[in-house]
């Protein structure tokens, strides 16, 4: 292929505090200095973005955060919109996540107007996609990827997706340590990648697909190895220094 880098993000979801943080930002900026011809990027919670920044500043290291609102500004006690994640030198802003989704009510359309907000504003969205278990085995994998793609393609056209990322996250792998088997997610990565090129076949072979969950040091390289797998969304493993250095590492020689 070619025309596509690897890229690993770290989620850190509601993990975290001052201390356990600059050691773990430290390490990544020593330990990642030497990445070459991968990229990589922590997403961390909104109140570390500051401590994030000036600990990353002008490293190879990028940043982002795992939600944003959909709306520019105004009355929206709590929100936290797309301009304030740019005035903290964020890259990258996750939008759909499973637990997003599940728990706080983002359904199809607000995950949709999320990423027409990060796209607006100049941050790339990373657009998480995938089944739960009943989903698989209803065998409606393909159906549920599709229409949460579709719900954010109809909105911005196969254009759109160009300065975005997409991460496919089987929920039923998430934190459960059963990671997909590579052959799995492939299958499910050949498949997004072909709904997209139906559209445009450029923006199909440019766009960086991730495979989340429990990825880890020890399955890493043999997930980025597979052809339509470019890189990871990292949860549990991107909280070690150890796992996630080697996770980015992996991505550098896959
Ligand atoms: P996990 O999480 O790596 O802990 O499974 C992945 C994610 O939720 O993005």
């Amino acid at each position: 292929m070619g025309m596509r880098g690897k890229l690993v993000a770290g989620n850190w979801k509601m993990h975290g505090n001052l201390v356990e943080n600059k050691a773990l930002l430290d390490a990544l900026s020593a330990r990642l200095s030497v990445l070459e011809g991968a990229s990589c990027a922590v997403c961390v919670p909104y109140p570390y973005l500051f401590q994030v920044q000036s600990a990353l500043q002008g490293g190879k290291i990028a940043w982002g955060a795992q939600n944003l609102s959909q709306h520019e500004k105004g009355a929206f006690t709590g929100e936290v919109s797309a301009s304030m994640l740019l005035d903290f030198g964020c890259k990258y802003a996750i939008v759909g996540h499973s637990e997003r989704r599940a728990l706080f009510g983002d359904d199809d359309a607000t995950v949709a107007a999320k990423f027409v907000a990060a796209q607006k504003a100049g941050l790339t969205p990373i657009l998480c996609v995938g089944e739960t278990l009943e989903e698989r085995e209803g065998n409606i994998t393909e159906q549920v990827v599709a229409r949460q793609l579709d719900a954010v393609m109809s909105v911005v056209g196969v254009d759109g997706l160009k300065n975005s990322v997409l991460a496919y996250e089987p929920v039923w792998a998430i934190g459960t340590g059963k990671t997909a088997s590579p052959e799995q997610a492939q299958a499910v990565h050949a498949f997004i990648r072909a709904r997209v090129a139906v559209a445009s076949a450029d923006v199909a072979n440019g766009l960086v697909i991730q495979y989340g969950g429990s990825v880890k040091a020890s399955n890493a390289a043999h997930l980025f190895s597979m052809p339509d797998i470019d890189g990871g969304l990292i949860g549990g493993a991107a909280l070690s220094a150890d796992e996630f250095v080697a996770i980015c590492l992996a991505s550098q020689a896959a």
